[in-house]
């Protein structure tokens, strides 16, 4: 949560700044601002609201500096409006800082602060920072540096942050704990870039190093990169090339990121499983685990921590590897799980499954099922974020960026993950007859053709979607591995539409929701073929009696359910366990269309943030 940007080098600092800005904004839209360094003069603009706002207030004005740095902010000490936007200045002006994440001893500093005589003018936690940075240099007389390093001693929390000052022209000062923060190396080791992630950084350089926790970096454009820690040890940058392109971060021609992000689908699920599958040769592997196999299959049970869409895919995953390979599975909420003092050993496996690798709730859970000394795996999509580098070993969903606030494609590769992760386990624990094994890898190969064939209704879903746009609730119905789709199917209609909406069993419709059945109720249902479809067939006639709207997921060529329903969407048929990889794209596409006939930003919907790193 909250994008920070920075640059120092020759280049005019404002353009990088608002492009950078606008590839983090993904990351909290609540206002963004902005700092440069102009002939002296240390000058600061900023807006609540989006990017644009920022934009459209600073045109016309003569903004120039080689240094600065910027901030798009998602609330959480203080409302949304321009003088909780970041940065915040020192009282004199001269210090001015960016931060991400949550100052918990902040009122506490605060306080202090104020008896010696600091004006705070924003409820931000982040102004005591600035504060304390300002008030440790003018009592300790140290240098910046360690002002900073002194200040981040005394605080409790997570951050990442830049501090720029006039003082300093020529270096930039940023420090991580719990919060992202990328740097990138420009030319001739004299110009930089500080981001929360790659993104506002590809287009000028790919050659980037990743702050560890309580690492402090000076940029200086005559000295170069320097890391230490807050401890004040020296340490050695270790330099990675980045592999992100450009173009994925651009719409390419669509209207919306989350459509774009839809219609990646049979790709992003493609390369997620090159090289790990090949049905012909009976091959499944994830190479990223293949050094820690013993574990996962010597474990007692295999633990899943993540929030959001995320926990949906280890939803389908309990589903997958309890019946395809028989290991015990449990599927937690990370923030749950963290402080509930849960039961975790050696024998125990915990994955912690996150598109951003960042959630500080997973990664919270994560440490503390390593303290309590399980292995700890990943799944991540970004590559090189906290998740995958804290973990004992883990594999990457190579769905490729994923802006749009709403999860899409992520999900669908971290199923996809998690299905090779089954098949894989049930080989070696040699849980499945051959031809069952097969076939399933076979299906699995065949899955990116058959979402294809889904995208094509497209026009068909938007149709649907028509009927339903002005609902004010809705029920999503699934069983077995189609449950957490209608979990996912469910959240992605809140999300985006603000209509209220709510995933069940199927069978515990009975005990309590049928109550809230009418005629205005449009009722999701995910009805293919396979082992519970009669079952859901009597659930399609408990709310047809009752005058609900159905609008079924089914498998091509049925009749049984077409001819109950308000609505079908008909899918590929596939193997049962696969379901999920195909019954979300039409929920998803559904959700979309239903959100823009309603007016609603997808790409951005309200109160929202893609990568939440405070709890
Ligand atoms: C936020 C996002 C969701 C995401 C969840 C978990 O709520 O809006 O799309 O599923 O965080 O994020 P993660 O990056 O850990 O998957």
């Amino acid at each position: 949560m909250c994008g920070i940007v920075a640059y120092i080098g020759k280049k005019e600092a404002f353009p990088i700044l608002i492009k950078g800005l606008s590839r983090l904004e993904y990351r909290g839209y609540d206002s963004a601002g902005i700092a440069l360094l102009d002939s002296g003069e240390l000058n600061l603009y900023k807006k609540q609201g989006k990017v644009a706002n920022l934009v459209e207030f600073t045109n016309g004005k003569n903004i120039h500096g080689n240094v600065g740095i910027g901030h798009t902010r998602w609330a959480t000490h203080g409302e949304p409006n321009d003088v909780n936007a970041h940065p915040h200045y020192s009282m004199d002006k001269r210090i001015a800082v960016i931060h991400n994440g949550i100052i918990e001893n902040y009122d506490t500093i605060r306080e202090e602060l104020i008896k010696r005589g600091y004006v705070f003018k924003s409820q931000t936690d982040t102004e005591a920072l600035v504060h304390l940075i300002d008030d440790i240099q003018k009592t300790e007389k140290v240098e910046l540096i360690e002002a900073v390093r002194h200040a981040l001693q005394s605080v409790i929390g997570a951050y990442a942050l830049v501090v720029i000052s006039k003082d300093h022209p020529n270096q930039l000062i940023a420090a991580r704990k719990s919060s992202p923060l990328v740097v990138g190396i420009g030319e001739d080791n004299s110009e930089f870039y500080l981001a929360s992630d790659a993104t506002p950084i590809v287009e000028y350089t790919n050659q980037v190093v990743y702050l560890n926790d309580e690492e402090i970096a000076v940029v200086d454009v005559n000295e170069g990169l320097r890391i230490t820690n807050i401890a004040n040890q020296e340490k050695t940058p270790y330099i990675q090339e980045l592999e992100l392109h450009l173009e994925a971060l651009e719409k390419g021609g669509y209207e919306h990121f989350m459509m774009k992000e839809i219609f990646e689908q049979p790709r992003s699920i493609h390369d997620c499983f090159r090289g790990r599958l090949n049905a012909a040769e009976g091959f499944v592997q994830l190479g990223g685990l293949k050094d820690y196999e013993k574990r996962l299959l010597n474990a007692k049970r295999i633990v899943f921590v993540a929030c959001g869409t995320s926990w949906h895919a280890c939803q389908v995953a309990e589903y997958l590897i309890e019946d395809l390979a028989r290991i015990n599975v449990e599927v937690e909420y990370a923030s749950e799980f963290r402080y509930r003092n849960p039961i975790i050993s050696e024998k125990d496996v915990v994955i912690a499954v996150s598109q951003s690798g960042e959630t500080a709730d997973t990664l919270a859970a994560l440490e503390l099922a390593k303290a309590r000394g399980a292995s700890i795996f990943g799944i991540c999509n970004v590559v090189g974020s906290s998740i995958s580098r804290i973990t004992d070993a883990g594999s990457y969903t190579h769905a490729g960026p994923e802006i749009g606030v709403a999860s899409t494609k992520a999900f669908t590769a971290q199923v996809t993950v998690l299905t090779l992760l089954a098949l894989r386990l049930a080989y070696k624990k040699e849980t499945l007859s051959n031809s069952r094994f097969r076939s399933l890898l076979t299906e699995l190969e065949a899955i990116p053709e058959k979402v294809k064939r889904v995208l094509d209704k497209n026009e068909l879903i938007k149709e649907i979607a028509a009927h339903y746009k002005d609902s004010a609730n809705a029920l999503y119905l699934g069983r077995g591995s189609s449950f957490p789709v209608a979990l996912e199917g469910a959240l992605k209609l809140k999300e985006i539409s603000y209509i209220h909406a709510e995933g069940y069993p199927a069978a515990e419709m009975k005990h309590g929701p049928i109550a809230l059945i009418d005629e205005d109720m449009p009722v999701f249902v995910i009805a293919t073929k396979g082992t519970s479809y009669e079952k859901v067939v009597s659930n399609i006639q408990e709310v047809k009696a009752r005058k609900g709207k159905i609008i079924a997921i089914v498998t091509e060529g049925d009749t049984q359910v077409k001819e109950m329903a308000d609505h079908v969407i008909e899918i590929p048929a596939t193997d049962e366990h696969l379901v999920p990889l195909i019954a979300t794209i039409p929920l998803q596409i559904l959700s979309y269309h239903i959100a823009l006939m309603r007016g609603c930003n997808v790409d951005q919907p309200r109160n929202l943030a893609k990568s939440v790193t405070v709890e």
